[in-house]
């Protein structure tokens, strides 16, 4: 891969997903892209550039490229510090500004497998607060891949090396081969959907949310990426609605019109009331 080849793929991949690829990272772009090049019968990097940017086939390519460039690592109940807080501090609240209604949306944004926005449903399940409720957590992410997945709703050990004994009897159902399903109550909560975060067209389908979830996605992002994606989150927040990044996030330099919530057990941001109101 020349140094043109890997600026013109790697900008095509910024300007369709946020994902930035540095420049020291041009090695393992080229190991990550070499499958779909082969698997194209394509001669080289400047071929493969120009079938992404002209084949018919071109939108289902880009997935795969993305595909290839991401990671999806997650877990169930990954970061219980910011989980505990949510539970004990944020609920309540919730709680009582939702209650007339008895409704709440919760999105996972950049969900890859499903294991967060079931950990969500699980978690709003154990605290009873929301048994007679109307609840709603949406996943989405980019990989269709990750969703089927989400969907199927069966995992491994690995997506179980964070959950309590107790949890995994009461939201799982064992499967031969030392596999699990989520159970179907915890299911009936939740949906998943295929979304680009830097697509503002797509971001109008999202309905509007109390809580966001984007924990480890914008970390691939640049600031200009970030921003994008933080206009859309606002934008499909409800007034006084919170964001929860992850534990090596946050949003100094971006701008974003967020209010820092100090929680005693993590920081959380939240959208702004409407002046004068609840904004509902
Ligand atoms: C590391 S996983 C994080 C999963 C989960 N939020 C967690 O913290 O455990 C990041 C996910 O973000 C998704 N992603 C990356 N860019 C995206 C974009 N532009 N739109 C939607 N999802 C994206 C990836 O496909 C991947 O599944």
């Amino acid at each position: 891969m020349t140094v043109e080849q890997f600026r013109l793929l790697r900008d095509h991949v910024y300007s369709h997903c946020g994902i930035l690829v540095h420049d020291d990272m041009k090695f393992v772009m080229e190991r990550r892209l070499w499958p779909r090049l082969e698997a194209l019968h394509l001669a080289d990097f400047g071929a493969y550039h120009r079938f992404l940017r002209y084949d018919v086939q071109r939108h289902a390519e880009l997935e795969a490229a993305v595909e290839s460039l991401t990671t999806h690592e997650t877990y169930f109940f990954r970061e219980p510090v910011q989980l505990r807080a949510f539970t004990d501090e944020l609920f309540p609240l919730l709680e009582k500004r939702n209650g007339r209604l008895k409704r709440l949306r919760l999105w996972s944004a950049g969900c890859s497998s499903g294991e967060e926005a079931y950990t969500l449903a699980m978690l709003l399940k154990e605290s009873r607060r929301f048994d007679e409720w109307d609840v709603e957590v949406y996943g989405t992410d980019i990989s269709r891949r990750v969703l089927a997945t989400a969907r199927r709703a069966e995992y491994g050990p690995s997506a179980l090396r964070a959950t309590a004994p107790e949890l995994l009897e009461r939201y799982f159902v064992p499967l031969p081969g030392n596999r699990v399903r989520v159970r179907d109550d915890v299911r009936a909560w939740v949906s998943f959907g295929h979304q680009n975060l830097l697509d503002e067209a797509s971001s109008q389908l999202v309905a509007r949310m109390d809580v966001v979830f984007c924990r480890n996605v914008m970390i691939y992002f640049d600031q200009s990426a970030r921003r994008r994606v933080l206009r859309i989150i606002r934008d499909r927040l409800n007034p006084g609605g919170y964001l929860l990044l992850g534990h090596s996030e946050n949003l100094l330099n971006l701008g974003a019109d967020f209010e820092l919530v100090h929680l005693r057990g993590d920081l959380v941001y939240r959208k702004p009331e409407l002046p004068g109101g609840e904004g509902r």
